[in-house]
């Protein structure tokens, strides 16, 4: 096991390169299970999710090449259907087998996810979806059974669930729904940008689709679709924790290969908290204000500010002029960097979803634990923001989610060393 030593208090200057999403590229692995042909994947970040998600098609017969950031995706004979609870209890979004396999292979059987540190991760809405279609769904001994004889069945589809939209139950039942028999609606579906490039794999390979990256998706189901190449988007939630990097360390930033209209909210929020953000094309600079106004974010779909990013957030309200609050619409209980934060002399009080932050001079640096990939970032940025040496440990969560870290924070002059345990 590794961990993070950063030795905080300096400025960041200069650019970086975002790497592709790791939340488009997951499921747009798993559409590869709707063809047998060969799909070619660009722009794949190195991560340890990705490479459990290549593992995962492994298992289900198909043979998966990692390039550089290339993968290539072909078929083997063996036409398993079981996706392990091993494979699928480290990551959730393995889940989003259950889809295609449905479509292609007419049944499956999925470990459900479980849940995590940041909430109890339910997955009704993906087993509504598939039902919806005409799947037959039997759940025990942890595992999902679901059967699609003689095929799925085109409907009209109500996604919607307590906490709104829900972007891998809209991924799992598009990628069921675009080889059903019929017309598929899929309505409240989620807008995010992960499932728009997901809905732009799906038509290279022959689906008719419309709406995707909208609120209702009509899908014509088709018999047989076909490989594709795809250069995944850029990661909109690598962008904007390198936007709060930049902030806490009151440096001057160049973010590289973004998507700007995916981080509207967070450009928004960066912008009344008093600091300069420049858009130019797929470029965002950004440069810290004489101090950071305090203000009030609220987490929800897209394009509402994401919740991946509202633990990042939470450093510079923690180095606000006043009082802030912090309510998660998404996950009520994606709190678990609060206490870390509060040893770093953060003062952060949480009542529910929401936390109040009392605007403090300067954080301490500490021996810290991440507890999950958002959490790790945020406790990295208060590291950063700390004078003195912070230790990050447990950094097996940050590997999950950020291609080269360290070299990217080294690359704009941070002093961080990445140690064994
Ligand atoms: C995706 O998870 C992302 N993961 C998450 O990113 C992200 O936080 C989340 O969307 C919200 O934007 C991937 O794409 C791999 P949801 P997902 O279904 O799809 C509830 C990260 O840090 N819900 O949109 O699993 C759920 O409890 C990760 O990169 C149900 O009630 O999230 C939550 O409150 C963390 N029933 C809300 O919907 C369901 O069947 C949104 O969850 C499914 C979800």
């Amino acid at each position: 096991m590794d961990k993070l030593e950063i030795i905080g208090g300096r400025k960041l200057k200069g650019k970086v390169k975002i790497s592709g999403s790791k939340n488009a590229v997951l499921p747009i692995m798993a559409a590869s299970l709707l063809t047998d042909d060969l799909c070619i994947i660009e722009n794949v970040p190195r991560l340890s999710d990705v490479f459990t998600m290549a593992r995962l098609l492994e298992s289900l017969g198909k043979k998966v090449d990692f390039g550089q950031n290339i993968l290539s995706i072909t078929s083997r004979k063996s036409k398993s259907f079981a996706a392990p609870y091993r494979l699928v209890r480290t990551m959730r979004a393995s889940f989003c087998v259950l889809g295609p396999l449905l479509a292609k292979r007419k049944k499956a059987k999925v470990s459900l996810p479980g849940g995590c540190v940041i909430g109890l991760r339910p997955v009704d809405l993906h087993l509504k979806g598939m039902e919806s279609l005409g799947a037959s769904i039997k759940i025990s001994g942890g595992y999902c059974y679901a059967k699609a004889e003689p095929c799925l069945t085109g409907r009209h589809i109500f996604l919607g669930g307590r906490f709104g939209s829900s972007v891998l139950a809209t991924a799992n039942t598009l990628m069921a729904a675009v080889m059903a028999r019929g017309e598929t609606v899929i309505d409240f579906s989620a807008s995010e940008p992960e499932v728009e490039d997901l809905t732009s794999v799906l038509k290279k390979m022959g689906a008719d689709i419309k709406g995707g990256g909208t609120p209702q998706i009509i899908v014509k189901g088709r018999k047989s679709l076909g490989g594709f190449r795809h250069s995944v988007i850029p990661d909109r939630i690598e962008a904007g924790t390198f936007m709060a990097f930049a902030i806490v360390s009151k440096g001057f930033v160049t973010i590289e290969n973004v998507i700007p209209k995916h981080l509207g909210a967070v450009i928004d929020v960066v912008k009344s908290m008093g600091q300069m953000v420049e858009i130019k094309g797929r470029k965002i600079k950004v440069k810290s204000g004489r101090k950071i106004s305090s203000v009030n974010i609220t987490t929800l779909p897209f394009p509402g500010f994401p919740t991946d990013l509202q633990a990042q957030f939470m450093v510079l309200l923690s180095l606000s002029s006043g009082i802030s609050t912090v309510t998660e619409k998404v996950y009520p209980d994606r709190f678990m960097h609060i206490p870390e934060l509060n040893r770093m002399g953060a003062k952060i009080f949480r009542s529910g979803p929401v936390a109040i932050i009392e605007g403090i001079k300067r954080l301490s640096s500490a021996e810290v634990m991440a507890s999950d990939l958002r959490a790790s970032a945020c406790l990295a940025a208060a590291g950063l923001a700390a004078s003195g040496k912070t230790t990050l440990h447990r950094l097996y969560h940050l590997d999950r989610g950020y291609e080269n870290f360290t070299q990217k924070l080294k690359g704009l002059g941070a002093e961080v060393r990445r140690v064994k345990e």
